[in-house]
Protein backbone atom coordinates (compact mmCIF):
# COMPACT_ATOMS: atom_id res chain seq x y z
CA UNK A 1 0.00 0.00 0.00
CA UNK A 2 1.51 3.38 -0.80
CA UNK A 3 1.15 5.73 2.43
CA UNK A 4 1.56 9.08 1.54
CA UNK A 5 1.90 11.99 4.02
CA UNK A 6 -1.36 13.61 2.64
CA UNK A 7 -3.60 10.54 4.03
CA UNK A 8 -4.50 9.38 0.27
CA UNK A 9 -3.67 5.68 0.30
CA UNK A 10 -3.59 3.46 -2.23
CA UNK A 11 -4.08 -0.17 -2.08
CA UNK A 12 -2.78 -3.20 -4.76
CA UNK A 13 -6.64 -4.06 -4.69
CA UNK A 14 -7.27 -0.16 -5.83
CA UNK A 15 -4.32 -0.11 -8.36
CA UNK A 16 -5.35 -3.69 -10.00
CA UNK A 17 -8.85 -2.30 -9.96
CA UNK A 18 -7.73 1.37 -11.86
CA UNK A 19 -5.67 -1.06 -14.38
CA UNK A 20 -8.55 -2.97 -15.38
CA UNK A 21 -10.30 0.15 -16.17
CA UNK A 22 -7.38 2.03 -18.04
CA UNK A 23 -6.67 -1.24 -20.17
CA UNK A 24 -10.77 -1.78 -20.99
CA UNK A 25 -11.22 2.21 -21.61
CA UNK A 26 -7.53 3.43 -22.76
CA UNK A 27 -6.02 0.48 -24.11
CA UNK A 28 -3.18 0.90 -21.60
CA UNK A 29 -1.64 -2.09 -20.64
CA UNK A 30 0.12 -0.89 -17.04
CA UNK A 31 2.88 -2.97 -15.63
CA UNK A 32 2.71 -3.96 -11.65
CA UNK A 33 5.96 -1.19 -11.34
CA UNK A 34 4.04 1.39 -12.69
CA UNK A 35 2.15 2.03 -9.36
CA UNK A 36 3.95 4.63 -7.83
CA UNK A 37 3.62 6.53 -11.63
CA UNK A 38 -0.13 5.85 -11.71
CA UNK A 39 -0.42 7.49 -7.88
CA UNK A 40 1.49 10.36 -8.82
CA UNK A 41 -0.58 11.08 -12.00
CA UNK A 42 -4.18 10.86 -10.17
CA UNK A 43 -3.62 12.04 -6.93
CA UNK A 44 -4.21 15.28 -8.23
CA UNK A 45 -7.42 14.76 -10.22
CA UNK A 46 -8.49 12.90 -7.17
CA UNK A 47 -8.14 15.68 -5.14
CA UNK A 48 -9.59 18.39 -7.08
CA UNK A 49 -13.02 16.49 -7.43
CA UNK A 50 -12.76 16.83 -3.64
CA UNK A 51 -13.20 12.67 -3.31
CA UNK A 52 -11.15 10.63 -0.07
CA UNK A 53 -9.97 7.47 -1.93
CA UNK A 54 -8.87 5.71 -5.10
CA UNK A 55 -12.35 3.30 -4.70
CA UNK A 56 -13.86 6.60 -4.91
CA UNK A 57 -12.40 7.54 -8.08
CA UNK A 58 -12.94 4.28 -10.02
CA UNK A 59 -16.21 4.35 -9.29
CA UNK A 60 -16.60 7.80 -10.37
CA UNK A 61 -15.23 6.79 -13.89
CA UNK A 62 -17.44 3.77 -14.15
CA UNK A 63 -20.62 5.49 -13.26
CA UNK A 64 -19.60 8.73 -15.11
CA UNK A 65 -18.08 8.24 -18.92
CA UNK A 66 -17.39 11.88 -19.06
CA UNK A 67 -14.57 11.76 -16.63
CA UNK A 68 -12.58 8.81 -18.62
CA UNK A 69 -11.33 11.88 -20.68
CA UNK A 70 -9.92 13.27 -17.83
CA UNK A 71 -8.73 10.24 -16.34
CA UNK A 72 -7.12 9.79 -20.03
CA UNK A 73 -5.38 13.26 -20.12
CA UNK A 74 -3.87 12.02 -16.91
CA UNK A 75 -2.42 8.87 -17.44
CA UNK A 76 -1.04 9.04 -21.06
CA UNK A 77 2.32 9.41 -22.03
CA UNK A 78 2.64 12.72 -24.31
CA UNK A 79 6.54 12.46 -24.91
CA UNK A 80 7.01 13.70 -28.54
CA UNK A 81 9.28 15.88 -30.53
CA UNK A 82 9.55 17.19 -34.04
CA UNK A 83 11.39 15.49 -36.66
CA UNK A 84 11.66 11.97 -34.51
CA UNK A 85 12.70 9.44 -35.89
CA UNK A 86 13.53 11.67 -38.74
CA UNK A 87 13.88 8.53 -41.59
CA UNK A 88 10.21 8.53 -41.69
CA UNK A 89 10.38 12.33 -42.70
CA UNK A 90 13.12 11.53 -45.56
CA UNK A 91 11.07 8.64 -46.45
CA UNK A 92 7.48 10.70 -46.62
CA UNK A 93 10.06 13.86 -48.37
CA UNK A 94 11.13 11.27 -51.16
CA UNK A 95 7.83 9.01 -51.32
CA UNK A 96 5.76 12.68 -51.99
CA UNK A 97 8.11 14.08 -54.55
CA UNK A 98 7.33 10.85 -56.47
CA UNK A 99 3.68 11.05 -55.97
CA UNK A 100 2.87 14.52 -56.88
CA UNK A 101 3.73 13.34 -60.73
CA UNK A 102 1.25 11.61 -61.31
CA UNK A 103 -1.35 11.97 -58.50
CA UNK A 104 -3.72 14.81 -57.56
CA UNK A 105 -3.71 14.57 -53.47
CA UNK A 106 -2.01 12.36 -50.81
CA UNK A 107 -4.17 11.80 -47.58
CA UNK A 108 -1.98 11.27 -44.37
CA UNK A 109 -3.41 10.04 -40.40
CA UNK A 110 -1.35 10.47 -37.35
CA UNK A 111 -2.78 8.28 -35.12
CA UNK A 112 -1.92 9.76 -31.07
CA UNK A 113 -0.84 12.80 -32.44
CA UNK A 114 0.32 14.16 -28.89
CA UNK A 115 0.72 18.12 -28.76
CA UNK A 116 0.97 18.16 -32.37
CA UNK A 117 4.97 17.92 -33.22
CA UNK A 118 4.37 14.86 -35.54
CA UNK A 119 1.90 16.06 -37.79
CA UNK A 120 3.60 19.99 -37.98
CA UNK A 121 6.84 17.68 -38.78
CA UNK A 122 4.66 15.66 -41.79
CA UNK A 123 2.97 18.99 -42.88
CA UNK A 124 6.39 20.96 -43.12
CA UNK A 125 7.08 18.06 -45.37
CA UNK A 126 3.97 18.53 -47.55
CA UNK A 127 4.00 22.15 -47.59
CA UNK A 128 7.62 22.17 -48.84
CA UNK A 129 6.85 20.26 -51.80
CA UNK A 130 3.69 20.67 -52.90
CA UNK A 131 4.52 24.29 -53.16
CA UNK A 132 1.03 26.40 -55.03
CA UNK A 133 0.95 23.17 -56.79
CA UNK A 134 -3.29 22.45 -56.47
CA UNK A 135 -2.22 18.88 -55.14
CA UNK A 136 -4.47 18.56 -52.23
CA UNK A 137 -2.65 17.49 -48.94
CA UNK A 138 -4.13 16.64 -45.95
CA UNK A 139 -3.24 15.42 -42.82
CA UNK A 140 -5.82 14.22 -39.81
CA UNK A 141 -4.57 14.16 -36.40
CA UNK A 142 -5.73 12.46 -33.94
CA UNK A 143 -5.30 11.85 -29.79
CA UNK A 144 -6.99 10.98 -26.80
CA UNK A 145 -5.76 13.50 -24.71
CA UNK A 146 -7.80 17.20 -25.21
CA UNK A 147 -5.39 18.21 -23.44
CA UNK A 148 -2.44 17.66 -26.03
CA UNK A 149 -5.15 18.53 -29.30
CA UNK A 150 -5.61 21.67 -27.61
CA UNK A 151 -2.09 22.39 -27.88
CA UNK A 152 -1.34 21.31 -31.41
CA UNK A 153 -4.34 23.41 -32.73
CA UNK A 154 -3.00 26.80 -31.31
CA UNK A 155 0.71 25.87 -32.61
CA UNK A 156 2.52 27.84 -30.40
CA UNK A 157 5.99 25.81 -28.94
CA UNK A 158 8.84 27.24 -26.77
CA UNK A 159 11.30 28.07 -29.58
CA UNK A 160 13.56 25.20 -28.11
CA UNK A 161 11.31 22.58 -29.27
CA UNK A 162 12.05 23.49 -32.63
CA UNK A 163 16.30 23.06 -32.00
CA UNK A 164 15.70 19.96 -34.38
CA UNK A 165 14.00 21.06 -37.69
CA UNK A 166 15.88 20.94 -40.54
CA UNK A 167 16.95 24.32 -41.60
CA UNK A 168 14.97 23.60 -44.69
CA UNK A 169 11.95 23.86 -42.55
CA UNK A 170 12.39 27.05 -40.94
CA UNK A 171 10.47 28.95 -42.57
CA UNK A 172 7.36 27.45 -41.76
CA UNK A 173 7.87 28.94 -38.37
CA UNK A 174 7.95 32.37 -36.79
CA UNK A 175 9.79 33.41 -33.27
CA UNK A 176 7.89 35.97 -30.90
CA UNK A 177 10.39 35.82 -27.72
CA UNK A 178 10.97 32.83 -26.48
CA UNK A 179 8.05 31.02 -28.65
CA UNK A 180 7.63 29.61 -32.05
CA UNK A 181 4.48 29.47 -33.71
CA UNK A 182 3.86 27.03 -37.29
CA UNK A 183 2.63 29.39 -39.90
CA UNK A 184 -0.67 29.12 -41.45
CA UNK A 185 0.56 27.71 -44.63
CA UNK A 186 1.67 24.49 -42.83
CA UNK A 187 -1.31 24.84 -40.00
CA UNK A 188 -3.95 24.29 -42.93
CA UNK A 189 -2.84 20.88 -43.99
CA UNK A 190 -4.19 20.02 -40.80
CA UNK A 191 -7.52 18.74 -38.75
CA UNK A 192 -6.77 18.00 -35.16
CA UNK A 193 -9.90 15.79 -34.01
CA UNK A 194 -10.08 13.85 -30.67
CA UNK A 195 -9.99 10.24 -31.00
CA UNK A 196 -9.77 7.08 -28.76
CA UNK A 197 -8.13 4.02 -30.95
CA UNK A 198 -9.93 1.54 -28.97
CA UNK A 199 -13.82 2.95 -30.58
CA UNK A 200 -15.10 3.65 -33.72
CA UNK A 201 -13.17 5.16 -36.71
CA UNK A 202 -15.78 7.75 -38.46
CA UNK A 203 -13.19 8.53 -41.03
CA UNK A 204 -15.02 6.58 -44.97
CA UNK A 205 -11.80 7.99 -46.76
CA UNK A 206 -9.23 5.54 -46.70
CA UNK A 207 -5.44 6.71 -46.33
CA UNK A 208 -2.30 6.81 -47.85
CA UNK A 209 -0.26 6.77 -44.98
CA UNK A 210 -0.93 6.02 -41.83
CA UNK A 211 1.76 7.34 -38.42
CA UNK A 212 1.27 5.32 -35.36
CA UNK A 213 4.46 5.60 -33.64
CA UNK A 214 5.30 4.97 -29.72
CA UNK A 215 1.20 4.64 -29.09
CA UNK A 216 0.87 1.47 -29.18
CA UNK A 217 3.55 0.09 -27.26
CA UNK A 218 1.58 1.06 -24.21
CA UNK A 219 -1.21 -1.99 -25.34
CA UNK A 220 -1.11 -5.37 -25.30
CA UNK A 221 -0.43 -7.85 -28.47
CA UNK A 222 -4.21 -8.62 -28.65
CA UNK A 223 -5.19 -5.03 -28.58
CA UNK A 224 -2.03 -4.03 -30.86
CA UNK A 225 -3.17 -6.73 -33.08
CA UNK A 226 -7.01 -5.36 -33.15
CA UNK A 227 -5.60 -1.54 -34.31
CA UNK A 228 -2.91 -3.07 -36.97
CA UNK A 229 -5.80 -5.21 -38.44
CA UNK A 230 -8.00 -2.29 -38.44
CA UNK A 231 -5.30 0.52 -39.86
CA UNK A 232 -4.91 -2.38 -43.13
CA UNK A 233 -8.34 -2.08 -43.49
CA UNK A 234 -8.39 1.91 -43.74
CA UNK A 235 -4.95 2.00 -45.34
CA UNK A 236 -4.69 2.51 -49.42
CA UNK A 237 -3.45 -0.66 -51.61
CA UNK A 238 0.30 -0.33 -51.09
CA UNK A 239 -0.09 2.72 -48.63
CA UNK A 240 2.51 3.07 -46.26
CA UNK A 241 2.01 2.26 -42.22
CA UNK A 242 5.16 4.09 -40.15
CA UNK A 243 5.50 2.86 -36.66
CA UNK A 244 7.93 3.44 -33.69
CA UNK A 245 11.81 2.94 -32.88
CA UNK A 246 10.41 -0.26 -30.44
CA UNK A 247 7.16 -1.38 -31.71
CA UNK A 248 7.23 -4.46 -34.04
CA UNK A 249 4.50 -5.60 -36.76
CA UNK A 250 5.75 -9.45 -36.39
CA UNK A 251 3.85 -11.98 -35.01
CA UNK A 252 1.20 -9.37 -34.62
CA UNK A 253 -0.26 -8.34 -38.03
CA UNK A 254 0.28 -10.13 -41.21
CA UNK A 255 -1.42 -7.49 -43.52
CA UNK A 256 1.89 -5.70 -44.30
CA UNK A 257 5.40 -6.48 -45.06
CA UNK A 258 8.41 -4.74 -43.96
CA UNK A 259 10.10 -2.47 -46.38
CA UNK A 260 12.87 -0.19 -44.13
CA UNK A 261 13.13 0.77 -40.63
CA UNK A 262 9.81 0.77 -38.97
CA UNK A 263 8.41 0.84 -42.36
CA UNK A 264 5.85 -1.37 -43.38
CA UNK A 265 3.95 -1.48 -46.51
CA UNK A 266 -0.01 -2.86 -46.96
CA UNK A 267 0.04 -6.18 -49.00
C1 LIG B 1 4.24 8.89 -26.62
S1 LIG B 1 2.99 9.78 -27.48
C2 LIG B 1 3.54 9.60 -29.16
C3 LIG B 1 3.36 10.85 -29.96
C4 LIG B 1 3.86 10.79 -31.40
N1 LIG B 1 3.17 9.80 -32.16
C5 LIG B 1 5.35 10.57 -31.45
O1 LIG B 1 5.80 9.45 -31.74
O2 LIG B 1 6.10 11.52 -31.17
C6 LIG B 1 1.61 8.64 -27.39
C7 LIG B 1 0.26 9.31 -27.64
O3 LIG B 1 -0.74 8.29 -27.79
C8 LIG B 1 -1.94 8.76 -27.20
N2 LIG B 1 -2.83 7.64 -26.87
C9 LIG B 1 -2.70 6.71 -25.88
N3 LIG B 1 -3.75 5.89 -25.85
C10 LIG B 1 -4.58 6.28 -26.85
C11 LIG B 1 -5.85 5.83 -27.33
N4 LIG B 1 -6.47 4.78 -26.77
N5 LIG B 1 -6.41 6.47 -28.36
C12 LIG B 1 -5.78 7.55 -28.94
N6 LIG B 1 -4.60 8.03 -28.54
C13 LIG B 1 -4.00 7.41 -27.50
C14 LIG B 1 -1.47 9.53 -25.98
O4 LIG B 1 -2.43 10.46 -25.52
C15 LIG B 1 -0.18 10.18 -26.48
O5 LIG B 1 -0.39 11.50 -26.90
Amino acid sequence: MLDHSDDLRFSDGEFKDLSKLIHKEIGIALADNKKSMVYRRLAKRIKELSLKSFSDYIRLVENDPSEISNLANAITTNLTSFFRENHHFEHLEELLANHIKNNKSLRIWSAGCSSGCEPYSISMVGASIINKSNYDFKVLATDIDSNMLNTGFIGEYDAELFEKVPAKYNRYITYSGGTGSITPEVKRLISFKKLNLLHNWPMQKKFDIIFCRNVVIYFDKATQKMIFDRFANLIKPRGYLYIGHSENLMSVCNKFESCGKTIYRKL
